[in-house]
């Protein structure tokens, strides 16, 4: 029996008698592993010294059981782990992690991930990360009860000063402190190569990136390089641990999850720039995602079914170009009936910087039964002021120009209620989905 096997044994038997009940069925890419639990540890014995860069909570499929802490250091770490303790218990968990350091654009990210399990609902906790006697500061994380519960949604954030997406992500969790997970629903960053921006976004979210889990959507953006020749999104990939459950060969680019009542897809639309990389690969993963989707929302015995993507479904006319009509984009024509055969409650999607609730659309057409569709705008500074001119399925839209917005999410026993907030807090629109509507 190897020493980490003992451990873990150890923390099981420790767990069950603190309260602390392992997760079972989840699934993590390579997050960590169990390192110690005999409460012996976390005491303050350790020099709180530990400086640690971009400390994030990345989603799990059971966020409400487990999370994946991740960081950037300045230094290389010998022992990384990650210690939890419930406010209210003096007993601490040690969660070792995995050394995750990658080299891209030319920039050694020393970087580290482990996986936090057995959390319980309705639940405090506060974790830190330690090294040998070496401690950072402490932070909170939390998990929810019951199937009431709030997101915060951000649209592109892709800047060229990230100011503007820091004063938006910062305005929206004072709003909203309350708020168990947030998402970024694809163009996280202009250049996805480019460390510097990825540093930026970072720091734009630095006020609440160590306290609620962060579900990331990959756009196009993730997808370039510095030349803005289209790549594959390397650093995306390697910043955010997500849930593996979408497939092996297209590991991490889509993924689902569970929290409250709600069943959550994550896909990726990235098939042409994908083709673009490797000629048929696109295709690949369209035929793999499509079989995937329909396998992944017949599984579940959630109430609510939640789909994000990032580029959207509908396609404008532009100004001064008569030759393009308005319809439906690629996307849209693939995916839309998939989404009607899924009875998908709602489809948030990005990529056009402008705010659109088309209400719910069945068959391309308006229709009670069909899912609500968000085109959820803008949270950077890339405007297309004018560009767009409505579709004959927008229902609602964001003042214009556009400035920019972010969403919330709420979902309650019976309903679940999206909002579109300007930065100042203003609510331009609101949209409900209830029980037995659909
Ligand atoms: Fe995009």
């Amino acid at each position: 029996m190897n020493v980490r096997m003992m451990n873990r044994r150890k923390f099981i038997k420790a767990a069950i008698g603190s309260g602390f009940l392992l997760a079972s069925g989840n699934i993590f890419s390579g997050c960590g592993e169990v390192l110690d639990g005999d409460g012996t540890t976390g005491k303050s014995d350790k020099i709180a010294d530990l400086e640690v860069n971009h400390l994030r909570q990345i989603i799990t499929s059971n966020a409400n059981e487990t999370r994946c802490i991740m960081w950037q250091s300045n230094d290389i770490l010998m022992n990384p782990a990650v210690e939890v303790k419930a406010n209210d218990l003096d007993n601490t968990y040690t969660f070792a992690a995995l050394d995750c350091s990658f080299t891209d654009d030319d920039h050694i990210n020393n970087q580290y991930s482990a996986r936090v399990e057995g959390l319980n609902v309705g639940t405090s906790y506060q974790y830190r990360i330690v090294d040998g006697d070496h401690c950072s500061a402490w932070h909170n994380l939390k998990t929810t009860e019951g199937k009431s519960f709030k997101a915060l949604i951000f649209p592109d954030s892709q800047c060229a000063d990230y100011s503007v997406w820091s004063k938006v992500a910062k305005s929206a969790y004072s709003r909203n402190e309350d708020a168990a997970f947030f998402v970024n629903v694809g163009d996280i960053v202009d250049n996805g190569e480019d460390w510097t921006q990825w540093k930026a976004w970072f720091e734009g979210a630095s006020t609440f990136l160590d306290k609620i889990p962060f579900v990331p959507i990959m756009g196009n953006h993730e997808c370039y390089n510095r030349q803005w020749q289209t790549r594959l999104p390397e650093a995306y990939l390697k910043y955010f641990e997500v849930p593996s459950n979408g497939n092996e060969k297209f590991e991490r680019r889509y993924y689902s999850f569970d929290y409250g009542d709600v069943h959550f897809a994550i896909l990726d639309s990235q098939w042409d720039e994908l083709n673009t990389i490797n000629s048929g690969a696109g295709d690949e993963l369209i035929r793999a995602q499509q079989e995937w989707l329909r396998r992944d929302m017949s599984n579940t015995s959630k109430k609510w079914k939640i789909v994000f993507i990032h580029k959207d479904v509908l396609q404008y006319r532009i100004k001064g170009r008569p030759e393009r009509l308005e319809g439906f984009s690629d996307i849209g024509t693939l995916l839309m009936p998939l989404f009607d055969e899924l009875k998908i409650d709602i489809v948030f999607t990005a990529h056009l910087h402008t705010y659109r609730d088309r209400g719910h659309i069945y068959n391309f057409e308006h229709n009670p039964n069909g899912s609500l569709y968000i085109l959820t705008g803008l949270a950077g500074d890339v405007r297309y002021p004018g560009l767009w001119i409505d579709h004959a399925l927008d229902v609602a839209k964001a003042p214009q120009p556009e400035t920019d917005n972010y969403l919330t999410l709420e979902a309650a026993e019976d309903k679940i209620e999206v909002k579109c907030f300007l930065p100042d807090g203003t609510e331009i629109d609101r949209a409900v989905v209830k029980q037995g509507e659909k």
